[in-house]
């Protein structure tokens, strides 16, 4: 009789396992601060609480969301979803998650496709609690999941959202990574160590754990760290050097520009700036995507024919020159350098115009006094 009674336990719990969606809140119960930084990170929001990105995909389109692959990607009627059968629905988990904690860690694979890459999801096994994957060493036993450090995990996790993207006219929306390239820089840069272990019980006594923040470009700390800004200047002529330390490009957004201000002083008095009403006037120092449908410039590049980015890749190092009044000892030379999360034409397409999101945010300011 008692074992019949903890078999029917057994069955229960299973089946309703089978049924539930692991939301991102249920992982908070062990893993507590991951979860804290998880939520302050661009993973946890999606159609519902980015603006930006809910703007734009509504003027594509208010039937199809397509970009549920990779912004709605647990959704349990993705293929409703994108094909239009369906709309996204705010009392839904699997919606409202976003890039959620559960998908990130059933990626067993991820194939290379021409368009953007796809993510293969882990076969779980009906009846049983789902197995997650990650990189701790020998990870301890739970009631709620099986754990398996994977090697593979590391090199690809990334790579089915973030490699590249083109639209239906084989034009590129944006293209970060490298075919061959896999995701362990990202981790390293995004994903630093943080102090505390990786759960509550923390049975191993575990010191670190990897920081689920994602921290970006919102961050002010961390997006100076991207690019090295350094200035000579001799004769007539100023160089700015830029150097791109991060493994992916300046520019991957299409919907954002950054560029740099750059002025000479004399005395007190500005002699020469990099240009006097809009970033766009200075082609070196602005850095950003255009689109083309037929001839005529768009915005939105869902339907574009023809695309061009002025960008600086991953790694590259690159002198900017200009051409100034004679340097004089004394002269200072300010570059800042900017961010516009959504260009002012993009906003303006989507009617976020004076928002926050066209309002230049500085990113760095470098300084230099010729002696
Ligand atoms: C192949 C995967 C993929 C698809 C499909 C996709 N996106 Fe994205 N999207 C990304 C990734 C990865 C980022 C983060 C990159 C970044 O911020 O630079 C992103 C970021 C964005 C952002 C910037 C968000 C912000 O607030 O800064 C917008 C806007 C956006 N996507 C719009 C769309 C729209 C609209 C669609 C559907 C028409 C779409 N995306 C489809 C992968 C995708
Ligand atoms: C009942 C507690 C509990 C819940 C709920 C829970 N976990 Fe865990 N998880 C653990 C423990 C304990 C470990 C082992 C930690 C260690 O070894 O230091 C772990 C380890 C992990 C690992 C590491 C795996 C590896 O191989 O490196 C990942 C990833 C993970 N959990 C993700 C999740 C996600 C996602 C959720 C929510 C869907 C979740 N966990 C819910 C207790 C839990
Ligand atoms: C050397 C550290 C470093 C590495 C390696 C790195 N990043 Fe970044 N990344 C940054 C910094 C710093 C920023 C913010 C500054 C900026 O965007 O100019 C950033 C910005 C981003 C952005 C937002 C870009 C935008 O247009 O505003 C995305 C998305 C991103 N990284 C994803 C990745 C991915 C995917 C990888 C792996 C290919 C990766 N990062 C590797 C440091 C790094
Ligand atoms: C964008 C993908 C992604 C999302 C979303 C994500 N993780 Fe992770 N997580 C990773 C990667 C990659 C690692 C391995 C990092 C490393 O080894 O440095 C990791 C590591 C972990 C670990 C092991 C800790 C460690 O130090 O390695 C746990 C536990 C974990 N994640 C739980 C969660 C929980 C809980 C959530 C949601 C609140 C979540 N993850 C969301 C990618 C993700
Ligand atoms: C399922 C698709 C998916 C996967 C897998 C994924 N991301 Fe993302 N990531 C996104 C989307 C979509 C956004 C933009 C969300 C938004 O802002 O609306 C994003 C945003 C980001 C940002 C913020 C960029 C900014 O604008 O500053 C960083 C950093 C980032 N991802 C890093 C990573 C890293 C590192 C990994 C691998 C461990 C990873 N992502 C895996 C889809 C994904």
């Amino acid at each position: 009789m008692k074992y019949f009674f903890l078999l029917f336990i057994t069955l229960w719990t299973a089946s309703h396992a089978k049924n539930s969606y692991p939301d991102n809140h249920s992982c908070s119960e062990c893993h507590a601060e991951i979860y804290e930084e998880y939520q302050g990170s661009a993973h946890a929001k999606g159609y519902f609480d980015d603006v930006l990105h809910r703007s734009i995909a509504d003027k594509i389109s208010t039937e199809k969301y397509d970009c549920a692959t990779c912004h709605m990607p647990m959704a349990n009627n993705l293929k409703d979803i994108i094909s239009g059968k369906a709309r996204p629905d705010k009392n839904n988990k699997t919606h409202t998650d976003a890039v959620s904690c559960y998908f990130c860690h059933t990626i067993a694979y991820v194939k290379k496709a021409h368009r953007f890459n796809i993510n293969i999801k882990a076969k779980q096994a009906a009846n049983y609690k789902p197995t997650l994957y990650g990189r701790l060493d020998r990870p301890d036993h739970n009631d709620q999941h099986s754990s398996v450090t994977n090697p593979i995990y590391a090199k690809k996790v990334c790579t089915g959202c973030h490699a590249h993207k083109l639209n239906e006219n084989n034009v590129t929306i944006f293209r970060a990574m490298q075919e061959n390239q896999d995701s362990e820089s990202c981790i390293a840069c995004h994903m630093p160590e943080l102090n505390g272990g990786a759960d509550k019980i923390n049975k191993r006594a575990r010191l670190h754990h990897a920081s689920h923040r994602f921290l970006g470009i919102r961050d002010k700390a961390f997006r100076k760290k991207g690019v090295n800004i350094t200035i000579a200047a001799e004769d007539n002529r100023l160089t700015v050097t830029l150097q791109n330390k991060m493994t992916h490009p300046l520019i991957i957004q299409s919907a954002r520009a950054k560029y740099l201000r750059i002025t000479l002083r004399r005395a007190g008095k500005m002699v020469w700036d990099n240009y006097s009403q809009d970033p766009r006037e200075d082609k070196q120092g602005y850095f950003g995507y255009h689109f083309k449908k037929n001839g005529e410039p768009i915005v939105i590049p869902y339907h574009a024919t023809w695309g061009e980015v002025h960008n600086l890749a991953a790694k590259e190092i690159r002198d900017l020159t200009y051409t100034v009044p004679e340097i004089q000892k004394g002269d200072t030379v300010e570059v800042d350098f900017y961010v516009q999360l959504a260009k002012d034409d993009c906003a303006k397409a989507v009617n976020l115009e004076g928002t926050d999101l066209m309002k230049p945010e500085l990113i760095k300011r470098v300084g230099y006094t010729i002696k």
